[in-house]
């Protein structure tokens, strides 16, 4: 990794509680000229000097994901460079390649964002397997919803994750959906109406201590469904690698399950920093550049584009 820059909108769209549509693109377009040149200066590389121009093709908000195609295609026009269309969640999953403890192939990946909570088996770069995903709510999301209901700001997964500290979370008793089935899907819709029903139960009687006991038995649930989904995944691939990838990966309470429970087996697991964990430029550069590495064909000369807002990971044309 040669120059890396990011701007958060989490500020932006605490304002209003949650992601802005059109905001979001507006601030896109402010941003994103800026930060390229912030990583090129700090890569110490011309924009003359670079090979190709990979963007975030999908999934996601379409207004947002046009903005960066847009200044692909135009930056790659006036330069001559060609450009790769990235699967965000692939970025996502490669990510714990940028750390400086990176793991290589194969490995198990748990894949957990605000809008995606997957099992993968990456069997080597471009190769995923689907072994189990959410049939209704991201586990991001029951984090997030679980916060609103507790009254806490946007985002809301690391606001829980906050007032959990102060909370004992045996002091509600919340469902792990799904935690006992064969399979190795996952679901937390449920969890998400156990919380209302127990806000709406205490009503007035929701104190302090009650708020960070429920954030606490919310997290717990969670993070305990997580764990057990991800080492049945392990028991089932034998894989002795486990990278976890995405947003929430960023949660302590799941680093420390996880990784207890997985040393036991002997397996390593893999996350990637902070700032690697959270959307990023550099985990899409780096998908391009392997991409570029394994199939230089898969560069495409720059004109006219299209943005894939709802794409299948295991769909992605990888040649
Ligand atoms: O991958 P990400 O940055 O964005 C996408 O959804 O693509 O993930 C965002 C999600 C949000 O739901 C946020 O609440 C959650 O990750 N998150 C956390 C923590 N930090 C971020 N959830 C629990 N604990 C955290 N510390
Ligand atoms: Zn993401």
């Amino acid at each position: 990794m040669r120059g890396h820059a990011l701007h958060s909108q989490v500020d932006m769209h605490r304002a209003y509680g949650g992601v802005v549509p059109e905001l979001a693109s507006r601030d896109h377009i402010r941003r994103l000229l800026p930060l390229t040149d912030f990583a090129l200066k700090q890569a110490e590389v011309r924009l003359q000097e670079v090979d190709a121009i990979a963007y975030t093709r999908g999934p996601g908000l379409a207004g947002a994901l046009l903005v960066g195609a847009g200044v692909a295609s135009a930056l790659g026009m006036a330069l001559g460079k060609p450009l790769i269309g990235v699967h965000h969640l692939e970025g996502h999953l490669l990510s714990p390649l940028l750390s400086k403890q990176a793991p290589s192939f194969p490995f198990l990946a748990l894949l957990v964002s605000g809008g995606h909570t997957m099992l993968l088996d990456v069997q080597a770069f471009g190769q995923y397997t689907l072994l189990g995903e959410t049939v209704d709510d991201a586990a991001g999301e029951a984090f997030d919803k679980s916060a609103k209901l507790l009254g806490l700001g946007y985002p809301g997964g690391p606001e829980l994750a906050r007032l959990a500290a102060f909370g004992n979370a045996l002091a509600f008793e919340l469902p792990r959906p799904k935690m006992h089935s064969p399979d190795l899907d996952f679901s937390f819709a449920g969890l998400k109406t156990a919380v209302l029903t127990k806000v709406r139960g205490l009503g007035s009687n929701l104190c302090e201590q009650s708020r960070a006991d429920l954030a606490a038995a919310a997290q717990e649930a969670i993070t305990d469904v997580l764990v057990h989904k991800t080492l049945r995944a392990q028991q089932a691939t034998k894989r002795l690698s486990v990278v976890v990838a995405g947003g929430v990966g960023a949660n302590r309470q799941l680093r420390e399950k996880l990784s207890s429970a997985l040393s036991v087996r002997g397996v390593q697991l893999f996350f990637p920093e902070l700032e690697w964990c959270t959307d990023n430029g550099a985990m899409i550069a780096l998908a391009g550049a392997l991409r570029l590495q394994a199939h230089p064909g898969a560069a495409r000369a720059a004109g006219p584009f299209d943005v894939l807002p709802r794409w299948d990971l295991t769909q992605i044309d990888v040649k």
